[in-house]
């Protein structure tokens, strides 16, 4: 999908009057999902570590700019989430979406992986997306939706341990919330990437890149518009049904238990 099918979204998902907050913004996943989001006509706040957004957060500000709303935060910091509640509070008196879509890797090996590793990526992407859903869902109310960005990694044996562990530890800690939100009419999905195409990615080793698309049934890598379609989906009254599932966004990497290179073999 690109960038100006994206834009169409908007003639079937009406996101108006919705305030969302998306994490890990400035560039990636995060800048597709505020753009889709702002396109289907969303209030987002786009929320991301550096005090000044990205040239192509600037961007995105200057097409929408009563839709788009840029903050500095942290996603690990307990008075960043006190402070975005405080200005939520203030501004409006509702929020209707969350995405815990910052995150981070490292590549090292089991043996290798370092315990400062395993604590870095674990208080990004489990940490954060807790400290998200306890800062904003006083905010929400029924109908509201939570949507943690996992990986493939969580549904796999994925070889960067620090990292799979840390979207195992975020899949489980979804089903949770959708456990325990459920009966306010908040709803809590994951969405399960496979290999996009963002700057996380950029310095990949080539041979995962290629190895990773010898796995993809689509036999390619995804775009950050890909993921964001269905993030969007998940945000909206279309899910309104829709809680605690795992939906992977992979081009089919993670569906078919390794059979994949089986059929290969024999074409
Ligand atoms: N790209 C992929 O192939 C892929 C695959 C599976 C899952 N994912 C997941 O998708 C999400 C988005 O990934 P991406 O590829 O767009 O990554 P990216 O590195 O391009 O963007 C991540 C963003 O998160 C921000 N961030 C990092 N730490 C933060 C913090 N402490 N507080 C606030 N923001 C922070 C970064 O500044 C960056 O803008 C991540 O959770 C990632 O693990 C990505």
């Amino acid at each position: 999908m690109t960038r100006s099918e994206a834009k169409d979204v908007f003639a079937v998902i009406d996101m108006i009057d919705r305030n969302v907050v998306i994490t890990g913004a400035n560039g990636g996943q995060g800048l597709a999902e505020t753009l889709m989001l702002a396109a289907a006509g969303a209030a987002v706040v786009a929320a991301d570590l550096a005090a000044e957004p990205s040239t192509a957060m600037k961007a995105a500000t200057a097409e929408y700019p009563d839709r788009i709303t840029y903050r500095q935060l942290d996603v690990t910091r307990t008075d960043d989430w006190r402070a975005l509640a405080e200005y939520l509070q203030s501004a409006s008196a509702r929020l209707d979406g969350l995405v815990n879509n910052a995150g981070i890797t490292r590549r090292s090996r089991l043996l290798e992986v370092t315990p400062a590793d395993l604590a870095a990526v674990s208080d990004v992407n489990v940490t954060g997306a807790l400290l998200g859903m306890q800062a904003c869902v006083p905010l929400m109310k029924s109908g509201g939706s939570i949507v943690n960005v996992g990986s493939v990694a969580a549904l796999t044996g994925h070889y960067p341990v620090a990292y799979t562990a840390s979207k195992w530890a975020l899949r489980g800690l979804t089903i949770a919330a959708a456990t325990e939100l459920g009966p306010q009419g908040i709803r809590v999905n994951s969405v399960h990437p496979g290999f996009i195409e963002t700057p996380m990615t950029a310095d990949a080793n080539p041979v995962f890149k290629e190895a990773t698309i010898a796995e993809t049934s689509l036999g390619r890598t995804g775009t950050p518009e890909e993921v964001a379609a269905v993030v969007l989906f998940l945000l909206s009254p279309m899910a309104a049904f829709v809680t605690g599932v795992d939906l992977p966004v992979d081009g089919g990497q993670s569906s078919h238990g390794g059979a994949k290179s089986i059929s290969d073999a024999l074409r």
